[in-house]
């Protein structure tokens, strides 16, 4: 079963072709990551332009990269929620045209379900239930994922997601986007102690995550010193904020494990999940708490396509379908369905 599978939903125009969701015959990611660069963010109307320009190449590459032509493929994936919307509609239409035009099913894909995926190609041997940490750009969640296409959420952010924190506090320090992957190079010789921040909590819900906090904390801490005409050893307080984050998502985790003693499979997922800090520390907590690991290879914790083909593949299985009616959509709670 071949699946030729879009991602479109954010900065990256990606395509792939994936074999019974855990063989990448081919994968092709087009970042645009320089452009949104200049602005400090992502900016949708680029994004939706750019994904517009690259598509049709991308896809092409991807198919002859697998030595495929269309009639050679018997699915067509595509990330249709959540993300950017006018990102998304580049990708669910183009997947659209393609599926019209070659009588294809169109298999319409979860964008942080495919995160979750992007283990299945790491790890052909991992298989549901386990306890999922996506941490992303825009989302942080603990999930439990009871079956591929089964899902059911324990603990969410109340404000902001892990990576948009980290990024806004590498931009409160002058570093580029996206600052996450900047701090996690300070993280190597930044002394992590020397700054203290607040460790949020959601008293109704301990599983539940706030960053927004932390990130006010941090731009104060550089405004303040910078009245004081203190200086501020950037290195340090990089390492000093990543630790903060890590800790939360450390502390959230080990209390989803411990009120979900039948979870014996821990897996980590989404671009934030390259992390090392985070990397190592919940390699630890793993040993700690007696269960096994599974990180994504760090190719596939940002975003592309292999991953979509992954989850696509067993949507397809679950017999979802998307019609020529397929819209996209900003926003879509992870245990729902079209
Ligand atoms: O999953 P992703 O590619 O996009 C979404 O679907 O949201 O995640 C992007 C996020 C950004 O916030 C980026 O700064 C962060 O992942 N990120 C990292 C690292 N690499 C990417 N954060 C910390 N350490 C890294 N090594």
């Amino acid at each position: 079963m071949k699946i030729l599978s879009i991602e479109s939903s954010c900065d990256e125009t990606a395509a792939a072709v994936v074999e019974n969701g855990r063989n990448v015959i081919s994968s092709v990611v087009a970042t645009q990551i320089e452009q949104h660069k200049i602005f400090g963010g992502v900016v949708p109307e680029i994004a939706s332009r750019m994904h517009a320009e690259a598509i049709s190449a991308v896809v092409e590459e991807a198919l002859q990269k697998a030595d495929c032509a269309l009639v050679d493929i018997d699915a067509i994936a595509v990330t249709y929620a959540p993300g950017l919307i006018g990102a998304l509609l580049v990708g669910v239409n183009y997947a659209k045209g393609l599926a019209l035009a070659a009588n294809k099913p169109l298999v319409p894909v979860h964008h942080l379900r495919s995160h979750i995926a992007s283990n299945y190609i790491t790890h052909p041997d991992l298989e549901p239930p386990f306890l999922c940490l996506v941490v992303s750009g825009g989302n942080t969640l603990l999930v439990k994922v009871k079956d591929y296409t089964d899902f059911e959420v324990i603990g969410r952010t109340r404000d902001d997601a892990a990576g948009e924190a980290l990024d806004k506090a590498a931009r409160a320090l002058g570093y580029s986007y996206p600052g996450g992957v900047t701090l996690d190079r300070m993280a190597q010789t930044g002394n992590a102690e020397a700054y203290s921040f607040p460790h949020p909590r959601v008293d109704e819900s301990p599983l539940d995550f706030s960053f927004s906090g932390l990130k006010t904390a941090v731009v104060n801490q550089i405004h303040n010193a910078q009245q004081k005409g203190e200086t501020i050893v950037k290195e340090d307080l990089g390492a000093s904020f990543l630790k903060a984050v890590v800790d939360l998502l450390e502390k959230n985790t080990k209390a989803a494990l411990l009120e979900n003693p039948d979870m014996k499979k821990l897996v980590l997922a989404g671009g934030v999940s390259a992390n090392s800090v985070l990397r190592a520390r919940m390699q630890n907590l793993a040993k700690q708490m007696g269960v096994t690991l599974y990180l994504p290879e760090l190719s596939l914790c940002g975003d592309n396509a292999a991953m979509v083909g992954a989850q696509g593949y067993y949507e397809w299985k679950a017999g979802k379908r998307g019609t020529m009616e397929l819209n996209a959509s900003a926003n879509m709670p992870i245990e729902e369905d079209e």
